[in-house]
């Protein structure tokens, strides 16, 4: 991604790079939830505007969200412009608690048996799958909301460094419940690759594995830097 310099507010979330950065991430979970379920799976057309929709939006929600912990850290497009590397983080961390909302709202919508036959009774109540599942996706969307809450301008003054920071690091906890929110809902699919149209591996494990990343990355930081003061 490349930044050319431009006359924007430097602050300005939404800016070329920014842009990019949607295209890229929103735009391949559409192409690749349409790839997988419509072009190689055998999911009807009309089902695009909710039901697929949904899955690319929860795909880059998570996507979006764990960019945000890797900017700077092993992804260093913008580390030659401080500015724009922070608008970079902040972007994806405010896109990603965005997208998460909508994907809890389209969710909801279509949270039918009809739709999600696993997740529900003979009756037509969640089977405990589909409680557990939404219950841990309710408090992962509330987990993300604090570090996004605590972007604006005036928190960190308000907060104070320290508690900002721990703000901040909330958004790890968030990743490690949708890690249990996507286990829960997935797992069984993941287990069957031979089912898989293409070849190609459901939307629930490409995420798993991105929300997986930053906290890999974070736990190896974690480490080394307890080696380092054990060493010095
Ligand atoms: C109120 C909160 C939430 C509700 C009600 C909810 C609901 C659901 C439902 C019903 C599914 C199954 C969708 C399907 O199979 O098509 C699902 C899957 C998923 N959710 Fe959530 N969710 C919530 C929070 C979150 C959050 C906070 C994230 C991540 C930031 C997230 C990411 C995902 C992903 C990536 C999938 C996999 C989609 C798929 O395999 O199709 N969810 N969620």
């Amino acid at each position: 991604m490349n930044d050319e310099p431009s006359n924007l507010p430097p602050d300005r979330l939404l800016q070329p790079t920014t842009a990019k950065w949607f295209a890229v991430v929103f735009g391949g979970s559409v192409l690749y939830a349409i790839a997988r379920y419509h072009l190689t799976g055998d999911v009807a057309w009309r089902h695009f505007p909710l039901f697929i929709l949904n899955k690319a939006t929860s795909l880059a929600a998570v996507v979006f969200v764990a960019s945000s912990y890797l900017v700077g850290k092993i992804i260093h497009w913008h580390d030659h412009d401080k500015r724009l590397r922070l608008v970079v983080i902040k972007f994806c961390g405010l896109m990603g608690f965005s997208l998460a909302g909508i994907h809890a709202l389209l969710s909801l919508c279509i949270l039918t048996p009809a739709y999600f036959a696993k997740y529900f009774d003979a009756v037509g109540r969640l089977n405990l799958q589909g409680e557990l599942g939404m219950a841990v996706g309710v408090v992962a969307l509330f987990f993300l909301s604090s570090p996004a809450i605590t972007t604006l301008p005036m928190m960190p003054k308000a907060l104070g460094g320290k508690r900002w920071k721990r703000t901040q690091r909330m958004g790890y906890l968030a990743l490690i419940l949708v890690v249990v929110h996507l286990v829960v809902l997935g797992l069984k699919g993941w287990l069957a690759p031979k089912g898989w149209p293409a070849g190609l591996p459901p939307v629930s494990l490409v995420a798993v594995v991105a929300a997986l990343v930053p906290i890999i990355v974070k736990r190896n930081l974690i480490y080394e830097r307890r080696k380092r003061e054990e060493q010095g």
